[in-house]
Order: C-alpha cells, then sequence, then structure tokens
C-alpha cells in the first residue's frame, strides 16, 4: 500500500457510517484537518500531537457534538517533536511526521478504541495476529497523595479475552511508558496501551480520564476521552517492509534527491537534510519566521544545521529550493498550505543569504576558537550564528561542560543590554552583519538596518520624484539607528521639499509594497531601469530588488535598484520614516539623515 492508500484508508475507516467491507459497522467519526504546526495553545511551542487541537472538547469547554455532529473525530495532523532533533539520522526519528488518530470526546472509551483498532490493522491493513504485541498500564501506587493511577485491568482484559490475545504478548509498564500526557504544562492525560507490530511501536491509545494540573495532581474529567496517534512514516515503514522510514514513499524520493545533488553525502547527513527539510517547509508554510526565541529559534536552528553542513559539504545552495519545491509538489495535494515553494524558500534563503558568511568562517574557526563557558559559547552565537546545539554537535569536546540554561541566561542578559541602549556602539561581540553598507551588531539592530534600508530606497526614488533625475546615489550608510544617504544635488534643499519628500515615502510604505528580488545578467537589469550606484563595479548577474504593489512585478515597481539585500517583505514593516537632517557634504552632493519611528 503506497502511503497516500493508507492516509484514505484510515480516514474512510474512522469515518464510513454504513457497513464497511470487512463486515465492520461503520464508525461514524467526523474527519477534521490538521491544525497548524503553530499552536494557539500558550502551554506549548508547536503541536505535537493530534489531540493538542481538542484539549477543550476533553475538558467540556467545547462541545463536539455542536461542532462535528458527533462525539468523535479522526485526523491526520502535522507533528513537530523537537525531543528528537538529536536522533535524525537513525533508522526512525524525525522532527516532523504525520500522526493518524481519531478521537472520541465523552462517546466511546476502551473497548471500542482496541477493537477497532485491532480491526484496522488485520483487516484493513492485513497485518497478520502473530506480528503484534501489546502494552497495558501496570499502575502505580507511589506516585503520591492525588497523584496515583491504578492498573488498566480493563485494557488487559479486552485484549486478552475479546480480542484474544495471549497473556504473553500483553506487557504491563509503568508511568514513563505506559501514561500519556499532558501536552505543555497541564492537561488531558490518561493510562495508554501501546501496540507494536515486529515490535515497533505504531500505535497508542490514551485514555484520557484526568486533567493533569501543573503540580502534577489529577483530577477525573466529567466524561473520558479517547486519543489515539499513529505516526504515518513509521507504519508506512511497516507496511512497506522498508528497513528505515527514509525508504518509504514518504522520504525516499526527498533521500535520492538529496544524493543526486549532493553525491556522496554521509548517510546521516543525508538523512537530516531530508527530515529537516520537509521540516523547516511545513513551519515556513504556517507561517513560522527564523528567530532568537521559542518557536523561530527552533527553525533557526533547524535551517543552520541545515547551512552548516551545505558548507561542510560544499553542496550547492541551490539544494535549498530545488529540495523545497520537491517537497512542496509531494505534499500540495494533501496539505495546500504548503503550495507557495517560492515562498517558502525565500524564507530559507534569506537566512542562508544573511548569515552563511558568518557561518562560515565560524566552521573553520571553531577549531581555534576558545569556549570555556556559556558567555565565549554566545558569542560564538552572536558573532558566528552557530547556534548553540550546532555548537555542541560540532565541537562536543569544548561544549561538553556548557549548559543549555546558561547559554540561554546569556542571551537574555545580552537582551536586556540591547534593550537598555548600552550597545550603541558596534565592537565587543563584533558585526553580525557588515556589508559596507549596513551594519548591525545584534540580531535586534539588524530588524532596524533591514527596514532602515527599505526605507533608504523609497527614499532614493522619492527624491529623484521630487527633484528630478539629478538626485542620485552618491554614498549610503545604514546603522540600527540611521541611514545615511548622500546624493548628487546642486544646491540647499527647501524646507517643502523636504516636507514633500518625507510624506512620499511615507505614503509609499503605507500602501504596503511588496518587496522582492529578481536575479538577472546585468545588461538586462540596466534596461529595467533599476537604479544603482554609479561608482560601484556590479559583477556580470545582478540581483534587482523591487518594491511594488501586491502581485505585480518589476516593471510596475515604484521603487527598483541593484541591490543585495536584505529588505522587509512588505513596506508596512517599516513603520514611520523621518528625516533629521538635510545639508551639504561636499560640491553638489547633499546629504540626509532618516530614522524610522518608534
Ligand atoms: N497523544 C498521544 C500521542 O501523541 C496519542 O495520540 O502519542
Amino acid at each position: 500500500m503506497s502511503s497516500e492508500e493508507i492516509r484514505k484508508s484510515f480516514l474512510s475507516f474512522f469515518s464510513a457510517r454504513g457497513g464497511s467491507a470487512f463486515g465492520g459497522k461503520g464508525k461514524g467519526h467526523m474527519i477534521v484537518s490538521s491544525s497548524s504546526l503553530i499552536p494557539d495553545d500558550p502551554s506549548v511551542l508547536l503541536t505535537t500531537a493530534g489531540m493538542q487541537q481538542f484539549k477543550r472538547y476533553y475538558t467540556g469547554e467545547l462541545d463536539a457534538e455542536k461542532d462535528f455532529g458527533t462525539k468523535n473525530a479522526v485526523s491526520i495532523q502535522k507533528c513537530f517533536r523537537t525531543s528528537d532533533i538529536d536522533e535524525v539520522g537513525d533508522k526512525t526519528h524525525l522532527t516532523f511526521f504525520e500522526m493518524l488518530g481519531n478521537f472520541s470526546f465523552g462517546g466511546y472509551f476502551k473497548r471500542e478504541s482496541i477493537l477497532w483498532a485491532y480491526e484496522y490493522l488485520t483487516k484493513i491493513l492485513g497485518i497478520s495476529e502473530d506480528r503484534l504485541t501489546v502494552s497495558v498500564f501496570s499502575g502505580d501506587d507511589s506516585a503520591g497523595e492525588g497523584k496515583t493511577v491504578l492498573r488498566d485491568e480493563e485494557s488487559f482484559n479486552i485484549w486478552h479475552k475479546e480480542v484474544g490475545l495471549p497473556k504473553e504478548k500483553i506487557r504491563a509498564m509503568g508511568r514513563a511508558d505506559n501514561f500519556w500526557g499532558p501536552t505543555g504544562s497541564e492537561g488531558p492525560c490518561g493510562p495508554n496501551t501501546e501496540i507494536y507490530v515486529d515490535g515497533v511501536e505504531v500505535w497508542n491509545l490514551v485514555f484520557n480520564e484526568y486533567y493533569c494540573h501543573a503540580d502534577k495532581t489529577l483530577k477525573k474529567l466529567t466524561s473520558a476521552g479517547v486519543d489515539t496517534g499513529m505516526g504515518l512514516e513509521r507504519l508506512v515503514s511497516v507496511m512497506q517492509g522498508t528497513d528505515n522510514v527514509f525508504e518509504t514513499d514518504l522520504l525516499h524520493p526527498i533521500i535520492l534527491k538529496v544524493y543526486e545533488l549532493a553525491p556522496g553525502l554521509e548517510e546521516k547527513t543525508a538523512r537530516i537534510f531530508a527530515d529537516h527539510m520537509r521540516a523547516v517547509s511545513f513551519l515556513i508554510s504556517d507561517g513560522l519566521k527564523p528567530g532568537n526565541k521559542e518557536a523561530n529559534y527552533i527553525l533557526r536552528r533547524l535551517l543552520r544545521r541545515l547551512i552548516a553542513y551545505q558548507i561542510k559539504n560544499k553542496i550547492n545552495p541551490a539544494i535549498f529550493k530545488e529540495i523545497i519545491t520537491l517537497i512542496s509538489k509531494k505534499y500540495s495535494p494533501f496539505y495546500k498550505e504548503i503550495e507557495n515553494y517560492g515562498k517558502i524558500a525565500a524564507v530559507a534563503e534569506e537566512e542562508r543569504f544573511l548569515f552563511s558568511e558568518a557561518m562560515e568562517k565560524g566552521l573553520k574557526e571553531l577549531e581555534s576558537l576558545v569556549i570555556t563557558g556559556a558567555q565565549d559559547s554566545f558569542r560564538v552565537y552572536s558573532t558566528f550564528g552557530l547556534p548553540f546545539e550546532l555548537q555542541k554537535e560540532l565541537a562536543p569536546e569544548k561544549t561538553k561542560n556548557i549548559k543549555k540554561e546558561d547559554f540561554e541566561k546569556e542571551f537574555e542578559k545580552h537582551q536586556e543590554i540591547s534593550r537598555a541602549g548600552a550597545e550603541k556602539k558596534f565592537g565587543g561581540h563584533g558585526l553580525i552583519l557588515n556589508t559596507g553598507e549596513l551594519k548591525a551588531g545584534s540580531e535586534e539592530e539588524l530588524q532596524k538596518v533591514i527596514r532602515l534600508h527599505t526605507a533608504t530606497h523609497l527614499l532614493h526614488q522619492a527624491l529623484r520624484d521630487v527633484l528630478g533625475n539629478e538626485a542620485g546615489q552618491a554614498g549610503s550608510d545604514i546603522t540600527a539607528e540611521r541611514t545615511r544617504f548622500d546624493f548628487t544635488f546642486g544646491r540647499k534643499l527647501t524646507p517643502e521639499e523636504i516636507k514633500e519628500v518625507e510624506d512620499l515615502v511615507n505614503k509609499k510604505i503605507k500602501e504596503d509594497l511588496q518587496v522582492s528580488f529578481q536575479e538577472m545578467p546585468k545588461t538586462e537589469a540596466e534596461k529595467t531601469g533599476a537604479l544603482h550606484f554609479f561608482k560601484l563595479k556590479y559583477p556580470e548577474k545582478v540581483k534587482v530588488y523591487f518594491a511594488a504593489p501586491s502581485g505585480k512585478g518589476i516593471n510596475e515597481a515604484y521603487s527598483k535598484e541593484f541591490c543585495g539585500g536584505p529588505h522587509v517583505n512588505r513596506s508596512l514593516e517599516i513603520g514611520e520614516f523621518k528625516i533629521i537632517k538635510e545639508e551639504a557634504v561636499g560640491a553638489g552632493v547633499r546629504r540626509i539623515r532618516g530614522i524610522i519611528l518608534p
């Protein structure tokens, strides 16, 4: 069976209303689409399980019958688990995966869950019974007051007496293995029973009888619920008889493409590429951007790990776009949000563009760098863009005494310093961006510099609109505090002209122009009329950044310039622009200083 057939068979098995082909009765579940990987539940960073979007149906805050017309739901959920990042590369671990699940909110309970799971595996998928073993909760009385849960006799009896599994195929296990939840700091939880095929765990049936509070005490839910989860990749691997998840029809085409673009790559690295590329594609398509904190940092960590391996293995950077395109095409029939591979690749590409140079240096220097404490480790991150985990991975000896929490403390300290504005002067930890024109010393500064950079493009065009084409760029220097733009013009500007230029820039910002770029041969680029700085020598192939109304191309752009970026995506991100000074810097050259508020 193909993965596609398995997805379909699962949904139809649980959603069918009439009889099934194998004589079983229709299960009548409502098919609910996957929720976003970025949950609206603040107690978790990313969606890790199918039950997450249903939390409030278990607690009774929401009414499934009202919303779904039934107490029972079935879904295929996009999931992401950070706990497995370091494991990726072996046969089974993945960060992103799809989870098949059936759920009940006060409808059926243990009996139906177990009998239907057994029916689905043996009758629909045709897995022979002698390949199955299961586990049930053994109970614990040592958990302490308000936390004790008894042995799950009921599940044991259903497996043994109704399904007919011999006793030796039913293992009783403790809390670590057979008690699930909660997701996040608190939520529904309960004992579970797990189903193994040939010793590989495939399906987890959780019986949510309790609400687990943050202090770990349990309270009985008014109506007990069911939450089951079966990792699609693992199931497909079982069904397709592959040795590992990367050989399933879900991941194998990606692996093949990785090898095509990077022949001879180590197996583990190829698997990391396949897994992480798929994960970043889905995370970005759900709207996540790389950043310094929380979920944004997770995305950054994945991207930078990919960038590091791409640099180390001298792989053509086109691999990002190529693999993302392949993943998008493969998955968009099921997940429409992943269709726009151009947009996804642009986010990945921007991260690479901004940091690969620094990272390359960092990777080269990693051996000679001294990392003795969290402070050094943070410096390596802020100077070279190498995330903590990547330092651990690439320089395990040097970093073995540095703890993540200390690194995070450094992070916070640094953020406080930037907030306090004590870091006006560059130096200390070096520049994370220095193109000559643009300079930023921290992530926060970088964001400002990017906004000011796009504002400077708009300013350049506005000057020409107001003063005529005599006004052309003569120089530019942008820091987090201001842009300093020099241009050719024969006289002092009047206050009215300054106001007019400023207003025009703000008008264009408010039009929320989309900023994008096109790469093309220099001669083509010149023909588009894009502005460029005559003093500079440009390579044969250049990037032209342009700001145009949504959906419009370069020919309808308000501003277009030869430029290496980076820029904001949309002009509204700039905020309000203000000219604070206009002065002469030489014969026929004027200088404007501009800032953005706040
Ligand atoms: N919540 C359980 C799991 O993720 C069952 O779906 O394994």
